[in-house]
């Protein structure tokens, strides 16, 4: 029998739709944490509301975020660009779906993620590291400071 159309709505809102706010899909399940720790949302008073481990053809178990009342800027969610680079933000106007958005990989990074190099003053001294993004698929991040290349597989967070 044919499942109506509303019933196919449900069945895929496993986390209650937003009236206003930022739903980030997409994000690969294993990156959730990550992405909530880069946006800054633990630290924000906002409601949020999220799933984990949801089905998706594309990245074997998903993960989104729903923020009530928050609007990013560009560069705030450009920074999920390397955990999460094919993330999809859709922005909600009163129940609606009124923009998509992509995120895009900035050209620097600054913070976020540690210099492969141990001798590097960025993991010695307190230094914010910087790295200009020399290749976006696979990334790899030039150090400003030791010039060395961080490429995707050694990534680490700071
Ligand atoms: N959404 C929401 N609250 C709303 C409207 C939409 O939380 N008031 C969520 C939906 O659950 C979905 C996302 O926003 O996860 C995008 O909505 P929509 O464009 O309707 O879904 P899809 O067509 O499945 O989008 P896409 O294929 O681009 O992922
Ligand atoms: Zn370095």
């Amino acid at each position: 029998m044919e499942m109506k159309d509303n019933m196919k709505k449900k069945l895929k809102l496993k986390v209650s739709a937003i009236k206003d706010g930022t739903v980030i899909d997409h994000i690969p399940a294993k990156s959730l944490f990550k992405v909530i720790s880069i946006l800054g949302l633990d630290q924000i008073e906002n409601q949020i509301t999220f799933g984990t481990n949801l089905d998706s053809a594309k990245l074997g178990g998903k993960a989104i975020i729903k923020v009530t009342g928050k609007f990013f800027e560009d560069n705030e969610i450009n920074k999920i660009a390397l955990i999460a680079p094919h993330a999809k933000l859709n922005i909600i106007r009163d129940y609606e779906v009124v923009e998509k958005k992509i995120v895009e990989t900035p050209e620097k990074i600054r913070g976020i993620v540690k210099c492969f190099n141990p001798k590097c003053i960025t993991n010695n001294e307190t230094i914010t590291t910087c790295f200009k993004v020399i290749s976006d698929e696979p990334i790899a991040l030039k150090c400003r400071y030791c010039e060395k290349i961080t490429t995707e597989d050694q990534i680490r967070m700071v």
